[in-house]
C-alpha cells in the first residue's frame, strides 16, 4: 500500500495470503457494496482460478500475482470487453523491457507464444448500465523452468524466466496500478481507446498471422488483419475478401 501512489486503483487494497479467486471474491463483495470503484484484491495463491471459457488457470504461492480490479464505468456494457485490453497494454506498458512480451488477442500475454498472464473480465450489468466490472490478471512472476509440469513447460514462462532475475512483487504491482489507473482514467473520461487499443496492436501476437478460428471441434483457417476500434479482432476468412469480425471464439496461432 505504501508504494501506490494511484488516487483510485487501489484506494480500497484487499490483500489475501490464499482465496479461491479474487475475481469470484471481487464479485462476491461487489454484490453486497463491501467494495467499490478501484477496489483491487491481490492474492498470492489461489484455489479455484477461473480462467476464460471455463478454463482453470494455476497459481503457485509466492510465485505467481493474482490480481483483481473492481470498476464502475459510466460506459456502455458493449465496452467493458475493452477493459481486457487496457488490461493487457497496462501490464506490457509497466515493464522495464518489453519487446518480446505480446498480447495474443483477447486475453493473454505471450512471450514467444509462451503463456505469461491470463486476463479474466467479468461484468454485472442491465441492458444499458454497468453495476461493476471486475477485471483480474494472473501473472506468472518467479516460476522457474522446474516449476512448470511437464505438459505445461512448452506453453507457459515467467517474468523471472524472461528477466532472468527475481521479481519484486510490489514493485511490479505498483508500477503496473499506476499505468493501469492512467489509461483508465483517460478511457473513461474521452471513451477513446486508442491509447490502449494502440499498445495492443503494436504489440500484438495476433496482427498479420494465419490463425485458427476454433469453434467446437471444428477449425477455420483465417488471416488476422486488424483490432478495431471496439478492440474486436478482423479476419479474413480463407477464400474471403470482406473483413469479418471475430467475438468470443477461440483462437490458435498457426504454427504455435
Ligand atoms: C485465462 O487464461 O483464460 C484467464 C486466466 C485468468 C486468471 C486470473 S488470476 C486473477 C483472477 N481470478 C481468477 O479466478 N481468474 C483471474
Amino acid at each position: 500500500q505504501d508504494q501506490l501512489t494511484t488516487t483510485l486503483i487501489g484506494k480500497e487494497l484487499l490483500v489475501f495470503p490464499t482465496i479461491s479467486s479474487t475475481n469470484t471474491k471481487a464479485k462476491e463483495l461487489a454484490d453486497q457494496a463491501l467494495i467499490g470503484d478501484g477496489a483491487v484484491l491481490i492474492s498470492e495463491e489461489q484455489t479455484a482460478a477461473r480462467g476464460r471459457i471455463g478454463r482453470t488457470w494455476n497459481s503457485l504461492k509466492g510465485k505467481t500475482i493474482s490480481l483483481s480490479i473492481v470498476l464502475k464505468p459510466d460506459l456502455q456494457p458493449a465496452k467493458a470487453s475493452l477493459l481486457t485490453q487496457l488490461m493487457a497494454a497496462a501490464f506490457i506498458n509497466s515493464l522495464p523491457e518489453n519487446d518480446s512480451v505480446k498480447v495474443k488477442w483477447p486475453n493473454d500475454i505471450v512471450v514467444n507464444g509462451k503463456k505469461l498472464c491470463g486476463i479474466l473480465t467479468e461484468m454485472s450489468s442491465e441492458l444499458t448500465k454497468i453495476h461493476y466490472v471486475v477485471v483480474g490478471i494472473g501473472i506468472n512472476t518467479n516460476l522457474l523452468v522446474e516449476d512448470f509440469p511437464e505438459d505445461i513447460s512448452s506453453k507457459a514462462t515467467s517474468l523471472a524466466i524472461l528477466q532472468n532475475q527475481k521479481i519484486e512483487p510490489n514493485h511490479l504491482i505498483s508500477q503496473f496500478l499506476k499505468e493501469f489507473e492512467t489509461l483508465y482514467l483517460n478511457f473513461i473520461e474521452s471513451e477513446d481507446p486508442t491509447p490502449f487499443l494502440d499498445s495492443c496492436r503494436k504489440a500484438s501476437a495476433v496482427i498479420g498471422q494465419d490463425i485458427y478460428l476454433l469453434k467446437g471441434n471444428e477449425r477455420q483457417l483465417a488471416h488476422a488483419v486488424e483490432i478495431d476500434d471496439e478492440g474486436q479482432l478482423l479476419v479474413q476468412l480463407a477464400g474471403e475478401t470482406d473483413l469479418t469480425p471475430v467475438f468470443a471464439g477461440e483462437i490458435s496461432i498457426r504454427g504455435l
